[in-house]
């Protein structure tokens, strides 16, 4: 854009100058902002009435831009909240000990799933001592349960086990057949479960015997003891029990 020279005679503030003073003056000598009029090479131009302008333009639209993101994020955060009900299902499952008696097995739903509580008895712990030539995986080194329930018993204290009641082979419920010599089972049945559906056999920690279809032990799941709460879902080792 053409730009006329100043009137003769009139002199100019340098840019410089007029920086410390703050303004800058018009043809009229009169006061302007700093925004509205600069003198660049003895030229009044408004490029510096643009680039300001711009400047506040861009900022402004930035700022609405992320204001504007921040509220259109708020349903997608909200979307990703687990719902009461989706928590409710994580949640640990608890059982007070004191009420399954020695011989018992209490049942209590975890993650929807069954979860077989027993209280063996001395005479159930001793027998899983005297049948791990009949087992598929007498160390549960192919099957599933926390590293403190790897062990002869696959539990954290002996005289509880805690399972998941979900055969192994395809997913039946296994009854429990806790006496000896059951009839259904044959003279040296030692006590354990039986799964109906296709004949899988498990003993009193959950081991599942040769020729049962099932190919792995009971599944243990994550739990821990305090007093007398059992509680699953909760793992022992996060909890320094184990
Ligand atoms: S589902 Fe249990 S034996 Fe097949």
């Amino acid at each position: 854009m053409y730009n006329a020279p100043p009137p003769a005679g009139r002199k100019l503030h340098s840019r410089a100058h007029d920086a410390r003073a703050g303004e800058v003056r018009g043809w009229s000598g009169s006061k302007t902002r700093e925004s509205e009029l600069t003198v660049q090479n003895g030229v009044i131009t408004d490029d510096e009435v643009d680039s300001s302008r711009r400047k506040f333009l861009t900022t402004a639209t930035v700022a609405t831009g992320a204001v504007g993101a921040a509220f259109a994020l708020v349903p997608f955060v909200s979307s990703w909240q687990p719902s009461e009900r989706a928590r409710a299902l994580g949640a640990p499952a608890e059982l007070d000990l004191t009420k399954v008696e020695p011989g018992q097995m209490a049942i209590i739903t975890w993650r929807k799933q069954q979860i077989y509580v027993v209280h063996r008895t001395p005479q159930m712990v001793e027998t899983l001592a005297q049948h791990d030539g009949q087992l598929k995986d007498p160390k549960s080194e192919n099957s599933v349960q926390p590293e403190y329930a790897k062990n002869e018993a696959r539990s954290l204290k002996p005289e509880y086990l805690v399972l998941v009641g979900v055969c192994t082979h395809l997913g039946c419920l296994p009854k429990q057949r806790f006496q000896p010599g059951a009839a259904e089972l044959g003279p040296s049945w030692p006590g354990g479960f039986f799964c109906p559906c296709h004949g899988s056999r498990f003993d009193m920690a959950g081991r599942v015997f040769q020729g049962s279809p099932a190919s792995v032990n009971l599944v243990v799941p994550p739990y821990t003891i305090e007093g007398n709460k059992l509680i699953v879902g909760v793992d022992a080792t996060e909890k320094g029990v184990a």
